[in-house]
């Protein structure tokens, strides 16, 4: 008999992304699976029902037996208490199910414990590791991409002036001036926009890798007092010293005195954001000015910043979105549920399911099985907890 795949409804507060699509439910069905969606599922992305339908899906109105009956759920949050069916998700599926959602353990110590008391295989999609092999699978990128894309258009839309340089009959604009700080994929993608707008760039990170990124997409580098190197390992940031931190702060703060919009992107995996502008910092900046801080559910790299929420301190509105991809839900989740589909298929033997370990992306992504913890930081976490 066919595995059954399930994909669930969101049920995280105004979480509109949806795990799979009319296209990825067609290659599922197509490889040997049975796929069920629940009623409503793809709403918050515009996706019918009835188009799950037609991709070969059957439509579940009784989401709790849904649950309970499948052997792959497939989520964007992770599993959590779900109001509507009265009981933790975690503690629905049935032993030796498998989920596969974000699940940033390090944040979900208590939902790591129940999918290890249910004995849940959790394929947890933002320990992919990254390498070249799973890029197709890699959400953090998909998602982070839209993020620094939709905080340039967010800020486009509220600056009380133009990005692009204009010369007019009434006499020539001067282009905006944004800074960005960290060009990983969301900073990127963020320079990339706010060049394509006409803004002059400038972009300031700690792994001295990015420069040639940065300038190859017409941004200006903001050279730092390298005593220390901000490589850490796989190719992300590591923590710097707090000496380090403030030499930082001193160059930036002169930059930011200019800028019209400052995007922060900052992270170190697994640590809180860096605190990259103080709130003496803000006082310096121009009044009508934005600051976009994408770290914002990671304690921000803007002092003042509240997750969630857009304050104006000393003139300047800082915006603290936290999951800006779920304000474009539509091509979130297409790209979402191609990531989810690529994992998917290398567990996927014409319609059973069976976890590889020897798989290095398997190895990497599997948080909990049979019971155990197979991530060390989080076993390690655990104990500790
Ligand atoms: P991230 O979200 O962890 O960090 C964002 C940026 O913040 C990074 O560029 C980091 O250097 C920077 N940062 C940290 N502390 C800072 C500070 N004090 N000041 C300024 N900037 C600071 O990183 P993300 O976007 O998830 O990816 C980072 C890198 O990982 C990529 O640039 C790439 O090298 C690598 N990567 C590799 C992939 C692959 O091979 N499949 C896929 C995606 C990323």
């Amino acid at each position: 008999m066919s595995a059954q795949v399930f994909v669930a409804k969101e049920s995280a507060s105004g979480e509109l992304r949806v795990a799979a699509t009319p296209e990825t439910v067609k290659k599922l069905v197509k490889e040997g699976l049975t796929v069920v969606v629940q009623a409503g599922a793809g709403a918050g992305a515009n996706i019918a029902d009835a188009a799950f339908a037609d991709a070969g899906a059957s439509i579940a109105s009784d989401a709790k037996a849904a649950w309970q009956s499948a052997d792959l759920v497939l989520k964007v949050q992770p599993p959590q208490q779900n109001d509507a069916l009265g009981s933790h998700e975690a503690s629905l599926l049935k032993q030796g199910a498998i989920v596969i959602a974000h699940v940033f353990p390090h944040k979900q110590l208590p939902l790591v414990k129940l999918l290890m008391q249910h004995k849940v295989s959790c394929l947890a999609m933002d320990l992919v590791p990254r390498i070249s092999r799973a890029q197709v699978m890699d959400s953090l990128s998909s998602q982070a991409n839209i993020a620094g894309y939709k905080a340039v258009v967010l800020a486009a839309s509220r600056l009380g002036k133009y990005f692009p340089l204009l010369m007019t009959a009434a006499g020539t604009i001067q282009p905006s001036k944004v800074v960005i700080m960290g060009a990983g994929v969301a900073g990127l993608q963020a320079i990339a926009t706010a060049r394509r707008l006409g803004a002059l760039v400038e972009v300031s990170d700690i792994r001295p890798a990015v420069k040639e990124q940065v300038e190859s997409l017409g941004a200006k580098f903001i050279d730092l007092p390298m005593q220390e190197s901000g490589e850490g390992q796989g190719g992300y940031a590591k923590e710097v010293s707090a000496d380090f931190l403030a030499k930082q702060q001193a160059v930036l703060k002169e930059k930011l005195a200019q800028a019209d919009v400052v995007i922060t992107t900052a992270q170190v995996p697994g640590r809180p954001a860096p605190r990259l502008v103080t709130e003496d910092m803000v006082k310096a900046m121009r009044p009508g000015s934005i600051i976009v801080d994408l770290a914002a559910d990671s304690g921000g790299n803007c002092e003042l910043t509240e997750n969630n929420k857009e304050v104006v301190k000393h003139g300047v509105l800082i915006m603290g979105h936290s999951n800006l991809p779920n304000t474009m839900p539509t091509d979130a989740s297409n790209l979402y549920a191609r990531n989810v589909y690529a994992l998917i298929k290398l567990i996927n033997d014409k319609g059973t399911l069976k976890l590889n370990l020897e798989d290095e992306i398997i190895a990497g992504a599997l948080l909990t099985t049979d019971g155990a913890v197979r991530h060390a930081p989080t076993a390690e976490a655990l104990k500790l907890s």
